[in-house]
């Protein structure tokens, strides 16, 4: 019998994780199963155990489990420690690891995909909500030369950068935090957006400038077309634009390695996904 794997989530129909565990399963040629698990919104450590008892050997975790995954998990990694959440369980000996490659994801789309080396970079990360804590130990791990958190309510930005000064100050990077209205008259070479502005297909409110000469513009959202944030961007003169649909991909290889201790390419499947979403 193939090995079990799921993505749990509320709603859970429109993902595609399936999709993409069952190319990566197919292209290096290991013998699982994936499924989308729909668990109710207060009935997720149930549907876990339940998975569990049937012998799930992993799973993906998306909105609005992520926290409550942190919580189940016996053992955490580091990085899902630092990001306070959890998008991958491991199974094993009746034990629950729980890590999170969201952020391992978006760097390797950034570095690899995208060929934008992160070191020494001054980094805008904008939002202070689960995506954007999620990757910013990830983030830090590329040393930028520094990295300044904004959100519409600025106290939550301050909260978060505070939360990760020492390992800022670990890794040689200068971090800080503020308004949108205080960015003003700063340039960054990468600004990321981690709101959930795009959801209601609303924009940001970006200061003037913030977008330094060949800069890039990544917005952890994807959609049909260009998301709102990305087309601000384009506006305001971002030499380069990226969704996050590589992310996506990344974050997926990575809980993929973290299962079966192999990385499956991604190129392909970008491709095919890009082709699928119109995006
Ligand atoms: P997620 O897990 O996706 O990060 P979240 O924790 O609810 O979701 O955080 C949503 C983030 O998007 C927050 O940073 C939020 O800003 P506030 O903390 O000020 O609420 C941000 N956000 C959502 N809609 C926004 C909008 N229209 N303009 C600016 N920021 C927005």
């Amino acid at each position: 019998m193939s090995d079990l794997y799921a993505v749990f989530g509320n709603p859970v129909a429109h993902s595609k994780s399936p999709l993409i565990h069952a190319a990566f399963a197919a292209a290096t040629g290991q013998d699982l199963t994936y499924e989308a698990r729909l668990a109710p919104v207060d009935g997720f450590a149930r549907a876990v155990a339940d998975f569990v008892a049937v012998g799930g050997k992993g799973a993906n975790v998306t909105v609005p489990f992520k926290e409550e995954a942190f919580r189940l998990s016996g053992s955490l990694s580091e990085r899902a420690a630092r990001a306070g959440a959890v998008n991958t369980l491991v199974f094993r000996d009746g034990a629950i690891f729980g890590d999170n490659t969201d952020g391992a994801g978006l760097v390797r789309d950034i570095t690899h995909n995208l060929g934008f080396s992160l070191a020494g970079k001054h980094i805008l990360l904008l939002g202070a909500g689960g995506a954007a804590r999620g990757v910013i130990a990830p983030l830090l791990g590329e040393r930028p030369a520094a990295l300044r958190i904004v959100n519409r309510s600025a106290g939550k930005a301050t909260d978060l950068a505070a939360a990760f000064s020492d390992l800022a100050a670990e890794q040689g990077v200068a971090i800080d935090a503020g308004s949108f209205e205080a960015t003003a008259g700063q340039a960054f070479d990468v600004v990321i957006n981690a709101t959930s502005a795009s959801l209601s297909g609303s924009g940001l409110p970006l200061p003037a400038a913030i977008f330094a000469p060949g800069s890039l513009a990544y917005d952890m959202m994807y959609g049909k077309g260009e998301t709102p944030f990305l087309g601000q961007a384009r506006a305001q003169g971002a030499a380069h634009l990226a969704d996050g649909l590589g992310m996506l991909a990344e974050q997926a290889a990575e809980a993929f390695f973290v299962w079966r201790g192999l990385r499956p390419q991604t190129a392909t499947l970008l491709a095919e996904l890009r082709r699928t979403t119109g995006a």
